[in-house]
């Protein structure tokens, strides 16, 4: 096995190189391997000066994020904290210049040690920042007390609570580093530690005190930095720890300030926020494989592409390809079809350069990328046609046949349906194995998820482009299995259940939805679905009906129904589940939509009451968790950790939650198999546990290992 730490000398400057890949974390033997190096580097005669610089792709991208769940209690976190800050501090007090040579990324920890050395030279396009809230922590190696020593108290709470990475002229301006390379990065970096050698000029950031010498500027930024987290950072807590761990480095000495960083990061550490969010980092990793498509399955390079079905999909769709640079011919039926798709892509494109979002001459090229047709032609040079057609069999069929004929052989044929059954257009396009679904979710060119969807004869080399491409397009592929609404929409049916007979029991509209944006969603169900249209689940269900099926197991309450008869489909129609004035999409609470809850309750014999907000919380979670048990039990994900990432990116389930899988282990599966048995008990049959969820509890185990 490579020494982790490599160590070489060339022009009297040692050369410490980490090489631990892929991206060179803190793990055991990082941070102690650095600071032998030092040392060897301070007693080596023949060095005057010292650069630490990360093998491979990346410099240090923090600590190693696994370490995170063997911190249990607080003790244990404050004595790894002490010993990795002292061990920092004795990397600072190396009497030979100390100079980071920064590539790729320097987050977190690789930050931290990266402000241990005297002096920082960036490559051009490397990046550098605090990531660590998105872990539900705060810096724990002295970040939040050095950094705002280099670029002062305002861009180092910006950083510490969006952990958005910060790329190397922002850096450069603001005093994080030294210098941006030119040319060879380690070349340069040597070239700068040999002029800091001959002087002997070693610069501790944690002497340094000109950027915090204005302590009233320095928490009047504290004081905004919290203003701002009021209203963005709801439900979590590491954010508004960072600004009281800066506060420190600005009100304390910078002993006393590590001191309040270690015991606020034993804060962090050990919350279910940190234990959530670490869960959704590797979770959102697992997803991306698949146990039987090998990492070295073939992957098809997807270089030119088609949309078919210009309208709300399909155009969000081919908005997608040309983001990521791809040729895109978009289809549909008629001239004014695709004009209308084309012109509301322009739209929806102008608007992102009217928010400064894009660049003209970017609104240009994408724009330029998008080719409106109503032919096949050219078809059999794409290498993935995606149809967006109205979600109709017979045209789905028709349409998979036509595509067989028009393209090449090796294309893969991707349908966005979101209900119908895939392997009926892999039949009918006579080629199976490159039929897949890419279950794009509205509006496509912003949501996150790519529901993968696997037929009987997709192909493995089908699977494993469809993922890499789903990276390429932005997005987070989840491969699910082929059961009607896939795994988002079938669990999503079950909510939506619990929510209208929660209505018809005596719930509010606005309660329901109160209590699950307080829970963390970004809206609730009855808010969601005024967005997306009450007429599109109603038309959903008149399928089913024809077809004898049903979305979820219980009694389907009517409220719905009798809303799409009177043509309120939400805000489109400026009535739903809300009012909505002109132009307006404030959501007015409307008594009529109660009367006809209370209605539809006495036609079922559902005696009415006062329902709180624990008991809208606890029913609706636990439908979920039963029913993403009964997915996994019937083998259409692969893991529980799919199901989150599913929900947190198709629903903007709450991160820091840990999607609904998570939840349930979180709220104890003892717990929640007895809330599905007291249920069925009160509310009737179709409560069942699911047989996972029994054996579970039986085995004393959780979804999660
Ligand atoms: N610890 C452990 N594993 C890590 C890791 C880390 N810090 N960062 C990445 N990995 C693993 C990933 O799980 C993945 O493993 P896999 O191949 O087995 O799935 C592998 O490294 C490659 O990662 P990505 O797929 O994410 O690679 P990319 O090239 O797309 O991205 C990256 C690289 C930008 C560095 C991205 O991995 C990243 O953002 N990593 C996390 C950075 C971070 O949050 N750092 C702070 C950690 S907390 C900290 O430092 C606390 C300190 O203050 C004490
Ligand atoms: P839409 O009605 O907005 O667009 C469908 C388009 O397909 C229309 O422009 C129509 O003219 C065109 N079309 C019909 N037949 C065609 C043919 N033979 N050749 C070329 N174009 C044809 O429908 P929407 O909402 O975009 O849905 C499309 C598909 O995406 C459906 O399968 C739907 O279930 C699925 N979907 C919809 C979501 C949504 O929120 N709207 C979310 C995820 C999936």
């Amino acid at each position: 096995m490579p020494d982790l730490i490599r160590y070489d000398v060339r022009d009297r400057v040692a050369i410490l190189t980490v090489d631990n890949p892929p991206v060179n974390a803190m793990g055991p033997g990082v941070l102690e391997g650095i600071e032998d190096g030092v040392a060897r580097a301070n007693a080596d005669a023949g060095v005057d000066a010292v650069v630490l610089v990360g093998a491979g792709s990346t410099f240090i991208a923090g600590a190693d994020i696994k370490i995170f769940g063997t911190l249990k209690t607080r003790e244990q976190s404050l004595a790894r904290s002490e010993g990795t800050h002292a061990r920092l501090k004795r990397i600072e007090d190396s009497a030979k210049p100390l100079v980071a040579a920064i590539h790729g990324n320097a987050l977190g920890g690789g930050l931290e040690i990266a402000m241990s050395c005297h002096y920082r030279v960036m490559a051009p396009d490397a990046k550098v920042g605090q990531p660590e809230v998105l872990l539900g922590i705060i810096p724990g190696a002295g970040g939040t007390q050095r950094l705002p020593r280099l670029c002062g108290a305002a861009l180092a709470i910006e950083m510490c609570t969006a952990g958005k990475p910060v790329p190397a002229p922002k850096a450069l301006a603001a005093g994080i580093v030294d210098r941006a390379a030119v040319g060879n990065l380690l070349d340069d970096a040597i070239e700068f530690a040999r002029a800091k050698g001959a002087a002997r000029a070693v610069r501790k950031t944690r002497d340094l005190t000109d950027k915090i010498a204005d302590r009233d500027a320095g928490l009047a930024a504290c004081a905004a930095g919290r203003k701002t987290l009021a209203a963005t950072a709801k439900g979590v807590q590491a954010p508004f720890k960072a600004v009281d761990a800066i506060e420190a480095a600005l009100t304390l000495g910078f002993d006393a300030g590590s001191g309040r960083e270690r015991s606020l990061f034993a804060d962090c550490v050990t919350s279910t926020e940190c234990r959530a969010l670490v869960h959704m980092f590797f979770a959102d990793r697992e997803a991306a494989k698949v146990p039987d498509v090998p990492k070295d399955t073939p992957v098809l390079a997807i270089a030119r592409a088609a949309v078919i079905g210009a309208g709300t999909m399909g155009g969000g769709i081919a908005m997608c390809y040309a983001n990521a640079g791809i040729p895109v011919l978009l289809k549909d039926v008629d001239e004014a079809a695709v004009r209308r798709g084309m012109a509301t892509i322009r739209k929806n494109y102008e608007s992102s350069v009217a928010k400064g979002r894009m660049t003209p001459e970017a609104f240009g090229r994408t724009m330029s990328l998008i080719t409106p047709t109503t032919a096949y032609d050219d078809f059999e040079r794409a290498d993935i046609v995606v149809e967006a057609v109205f979600e109709n069999m017979d045209l789905k069929k028709t349409t998979f046949a036509e595509l067989a004929r028009v393209t090449k052989p090796a294309c893969i044929l991707a349908s966005n349906t979101s209900t119908l059954d895939i392997d009926e257009f892999a039949q009918a396009s006579g080629r199976p194995g490159q039929v897949i679904g890419h279950h794009f979710f509205s509006p496509a060119n912003v949501m996150k998820l790519l529901e993968i969807v696997r037929g009987r004869e997709t192909s493995k080399e089908a699977i494993a482009t469809s993922l890499a491409l789903a990276k390429k397009l932005g997005k987070v592929g989840v491969v699910v299995g082929n059961c009607f609404g896939f795994v988002a929409n079938r669990m999503i049916a079950y909510y939506m259940r619990e929510a209208y007979l929660l209505l018809e029991e005596g719930a509010g509209v606005s309660q329901v939805d109160g209590a699950l944006t307080e829970f963390g969603l970004p809206v609730g169900p009855f808010g969601m679905q005024d967005i997306a249209g009450i007429d599109v689940g109603w038309r959903i269900r008149q399928h089913l009906k024809l077809t004898g099926q049903k979305r979820a197991e219980g009694p389907q309450s009517e409220v719905p129904d009798r809303l799409y008869e009177m043509g309120r489909y939400g805000q489109k129609t400026g009535a739903g589940w809300y009012r909505y004035e002109a132009g307006s999409r404030t959501r007015i609470p409307d008594p009529l939509v109660d009367e006809i809850a209370a209605s539809e309750a006495a036609k079922r014999g559902v005696t009415r009451r006062k329902v709180d907000d624990g008991e809208i919380i606890s029913r609706i979670m636990t439908a979920l968790a039963n029913e993403g048990a009964r997915i996994l039990e019937e083998g259409y994900a692969t893991r529980a950790s799919d199901i989150d990432v599913v929900y947190c990116y198709g629903f903007g389930y709450p991160r820091h939650v840990g999607g609904p899988m998570f939840y349930a282990d979180t709220v104890g599966l003892p717990t929640v198999l007895a809330r599905v048995k007291e249920y069925r008990e009160r509310l009737g049959d179709y409560w069942k546990p699911a047989a996972l969820l029994e054996k579970l509890v039986a085995e004393g185990k959780g979804f999660h290992a």
